[in-house]
C-alpha cells in the first residue's frame, strides 16, 4: 500500500486528480471505477476544470460506478446516476453509452448484477477504482461481514451507514435498506484502488484499514492484498496512523522516476 498523508482535502483531491488524469492522457480508452459520497466531490470538479481548460479527453473513457440503491429511479435525487451526473457525467465528454451504473430499479437482481460483473470483464477490467471508506470501514456499499471475495451483489445496509447518508434523503426513514454494489473481489481485480479519505470521522476506519487486521469486519482492509492500492489522506484522516512518520518519509523521498 502507499499511503499519502497531504496538509489537506484540498491537495489531496488535486493529487487524486493529477493521478487520474494522468492515465487518461496515457491511456485514452482508459475504464474508470467511480465512487459517491462527499469525498470525491472535490477530485471530480477538478477533473471537470481538466477538461475545460486543458481538454482532457474523456470521448473514449469507459466508466462503471461502484453501488446504487435498490429501488430508486435513476432521476431521483439522491440515486447515485443523479450524483455522477451532476458531479461529472455532465460536464465532461465521456458518451453516456459507456457509462455503467447498477439499475436501482431492475426486477432481477442476480441477472443484473452478473451482466454487470460480465460488463467489467469485456471492457476489459478497471483500471483504476476510486473508492472512499465508510466510518464503519465499509468500501462500496460492502458492509462489514461482507465476504471477502464477494462479486456484484445486492447488500443490506447497517443502521450506522443509512445514518451517515441521511442527509441526502431528508432522513434516515427515507433511506433504503437496500443496495447493489461491486463486491470486495470485483474491487479488488482493479488494476489501482485509489482510496480518498478525509476528516476526523474517518480516522478510526482509516487507522484499522490500513495498520488494523485484515478482517471482514472492516471491509477496507483487504486492501492491504492489493498489489497497488493508494490510500489519500488528510492529516485528520491519518491522526491514528502509527507509522504516519514512515509513510511521510517514503513518499517525500520517492524517486522521481515514481512521482505522479
Ligand atoms: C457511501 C458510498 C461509499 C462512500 C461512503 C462514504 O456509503 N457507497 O462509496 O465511500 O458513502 O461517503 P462520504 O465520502 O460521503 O463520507
Amino acid at each position: 500500500m502507499e499511503i499519502i498523508i497531504q496538509p489537506d482535502s484540498h491537495e489531496a483531491s488535486r493529487l487524486a486528480a493529477k493521478i487520474v488524469a494522468g492515465l487518461v492522457k496515457e491511456k485514452p480508452h482508459a475504464v474508470l471505477g467511480f465512487a459517491t459520497g462527499q469525498t470525491p466531490i472535490e477530485l471530480y470538479r477538478h477533473l471537470v476544470e481538466m477538461h475545460r481548460k486543458e481538454r482532457l479527453d474523456f470521448s473514449e473513457v469507459t466508466a462503471f460506478n461502484l453501488d446504487e440503491y435498490v429501488g430508486l429511479e435513476p432521476g431521483h435525487p439522491a440515486s447515485y446516476h443523479s450524483y455522477m451526473n451532476e458531479h461529472l457525467f455532465n460536464l465532461i465528454n465521456i458518451r453516456k453509452d459507456r457509462v455503467n451504473i447498477p439499475f436501482g430499479l431492475t426486477d432481477d437482481i442476480p441477472t443484473c448484477c452478473r451482466s454487470y460483473e460480465d460488463r467489467i470483464h469485456a471492457a476489459g477490467g478497471i483500471d483504476i477504482q476510486i473508492l472512499g471508506i465508510g466510518t464503519d470501514g465499509h468500501l462500496g456499499f460492502n458492509e462489514p461481514s461482507s465476504s471477502l471475495a464477494s462479486r456484484t451483489r445486492i447488500k443490506t445496509l447497517t443502521a450506522q451507514t443509512r445514518k451517515d447518508n441521511a442527509a441526502a434523503f431528508g432522513g434516515m426513514d427515507k433511506v433504503p435498506h437496500h443496495v447493489i454494489t461491486m463486491g470486495l473481489g470485483t474491487i479488488m481485480d482493479c488494476r489501482t484502488c485509489l482510496l480518498l479519505a478525509f476528516g476526523p470521522k474517518k480516522t478510526r476506519a482509516v487507522a484499522q484499514a490500513v495498520e488494523g487486521p485484515l478482517t471482514a469486519m472492516v471491509p477496507a482492509s483487504i486492501l492491504q492484498m492489493h498489489p497497488r492500492a493508494i490510500f489519500l489522506l488528510d492529516e485528520e484522516s491519518a491522526a491514528e496512523l502509527q507509522r504516519a512518520y514512515y509513510y511521510r518519509w517514503v513518499y517525500d523521498n520517492k524517486p522521481a522516476w515514481q512521482k505522479y
